[in-house]
């Protein structure tokens, strides 16, 4: 067996899976957000390890197998998350998490000192609220006396993977959202480091997601069954590990992942691309690979909002079981889902959503079927930035919510133009830490072959040609919607 441990934003998910990639038991445990301004987001790191701690000892306290049968354990962590730590890497003060966003300051700070161009080289990536250098320098400018104590920093798995081992490192899939990785050279930047007065020293050592890092220390083996010979192995960001737990492993295979936000990924063999920044350009988890992708911030939340506001007796099936009926362009609605404003392509906090084209003929179920076709045209605009930089995209694993609706599979099938692939079991990160460890401990030649032992696809959805020409015709119009909404709410 292996463990693959989750550590996501609400809740710690963790995995224990055999040699077929079959989970045999599955724990979950949840840590409260921590909100104390509009904007800030952050967490105790201690309840991470607590909960990670007390998930493993109810696994194996279920465990029914010898404990040296669990070979390795490996990690998958929320992205971009600052944990500061003293010189004996004491927590300084809680995590300030991916999705706070009040350092904008800062964001303009790091294009002033780096230039906008050059963090582009270094980094393939635009400093963003989220990420973790402008935090870091939050800090420095609003607790400097904190600051003053820093030794290192780390990121959320790495902290629980160091509690549990004794042994500190970042490996590359996280690193390349802090923006102080030169994503190319897999080093940190002294040059971002230096224009931005901060010590080199700050930044901790770098492994590959599938090194073993170490085993498990005593204290904790005796807290939760595991054996101190269990191996350690790095693991990976979330999104890294998504990818890996849908077999996201060669060129041309992408990822469509719908949650409350929805995200395209697609895998890169080159670091050579130029996105100019409209996309997220980070290393894989897997040997020399990259991955490059797109946030929609309101995917299933803006179906969440429709469902609330219209139709809020009914569930999420009796809501889209017409849309099938609803022929494409949904009798002449279309939507943008910019609830909340939008990330990519547009990095805009301000633009709101819209309906256009509404009739008096319009029943319920067009504006469903809209909203449905406006979340997937705005990935879409992800996957349009790919293509557009040569990159081919024919095969899209789909998973989360968005995989739940055939009618839904078959229009992704439609605007996306490419294959579609519904999994047969779908577990997303905490599988892909599962696989790492699996890899690493040698189970697997490569985690290619990992993936062909692992996940199976339940069923494929190939795109209808009519239909995917009138999408093209009603993406182009989607597309003007922002440029003529942006001002409204400025
Ligand atoms: C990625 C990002 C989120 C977090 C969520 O850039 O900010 O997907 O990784 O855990």
């Amino acid at each position: 067996y292996v463990i693959g441990v989750d550590l996501g934003t609400s809740a710690v998910k963790i995995l224990l899976v055999n040699q077929h990639g079959e989970v045999a038991q599955e724990v979950s445990k949840s840590y409260p957000l921590i909100q104390e301004k509009t904007g800030y987001s952050e967490q105790n790191p201690q309840e991470w390890v607590d909960q990670t701690v007390a998930g493993l000892s109810d696994l194996l306290l279920d465990f029914k197998g010898n404990r040296e049968d669990i070979q390795g354990i490996s990690f998958s962590g929320q992205m971009h998350g600052l944990v500061l730590l003293d010189e004996d890497h004491e927590v300084l003060r809680h995590a300030i998490l991916w999705n706070d966003t009040r350092t904008t300051a800062e964001c303009k700070e790091i294009y002033d000192a780096v230039g906008k161009d050059r963090l582009l080289e270094l980094t393939k990536n635009p400093a963003l609220e989220g990420f973790t250098l402008p935090k870091i320098l939050w800090v420095k400018k609003h607790e400097s006396a904190i600051f003053g104590k820093a030794s290192t920093f780390v990121l959320p798995k790495d902290y629980v993977r160091y509690k549990l081992t004794g042994k500190l490192h970042m490996e590359y899939s996280d690193a390349a959202g802090t923006l102080l990785l030169n994503v190319s050279e897999k080093a940190w930047s002294k040059e971002i480091c230096d224009a931005l007065d901060l010590n080199p020293e700050l930044c901790p050592p770098l492994v590959e997601s599938y090194d073993e890092v170490g085993t498990i220390t005593e204290d904790i083996a005796e807290i939760t069954g595991l054996s101190p010979e269990t191996s350690v192995f790095a693991g990976g960001a979330d999104n890294a590990c998504g990818a890996i737990g849908s077999g996201i492993l060669e060129d041309g295979k992408t990822l469509c992942s719908i949650g409350t936000s929805g995200v395209v990924l697609s895998y890169e063999s080159s670091d050579d691309k130029d996105f100019g920044g409209k996309v997220h350009y980070f290393n894989h988890s897997s040997p020399e690979a990259f991955y490059t992708m797109g946030v929609t911030l309101s995917a299933g939340y803006s179906l969440t909002w429709f469902k609330d506001v219209f139709a809020s007796e009914e569930t999420f099936e009796d809501l889209l079981v017409d849309i099938g009926s609803v022929p494409v362009g949904s009798n002449g609605l279309l939507f943008t889902p910019y609830l909340v404003g939008e990330r990519t392509p547009h990095a805009d906090a301000a633009i709101r959503a819209s309906f256009i084209g509404v009739d008096s003929s319009h029943e319920r179920k067009d504006f469903v079927r809209a909203v449905l076709e406006g979340i997937t045209f705005s990935l879409n605009e992800s996957i349009d930035i790919f293509r557009q930089s040569g990159k081919t995209i024919n095969t899209i694993v789909s998973i989360g919510g968005g995989a739940k609706n055939e009618d839904w599979l078959q229009m992704q099938a439609d605007i996306f133009d490419a294959k579609i692939i519904r999994l047969a079991s779908e577990q997303g990160p905490g599988m892909g830490a599962a696989m790492l460890a699996a890899y690493g401990c040698g189970w697997f030649a490569s985690l290619q072959a990992c993936a062909d032992e692992f996940l199976k696809v339940d069923k494929e959805y190939l795109p209808n040609k009519d239909k995917a020409e009138k999408y093209k015709e009603l993406f182009t119009i989607y597309q003007e919607i922002y440029e003529q909404t942006k001002g409204l709410n400025n």
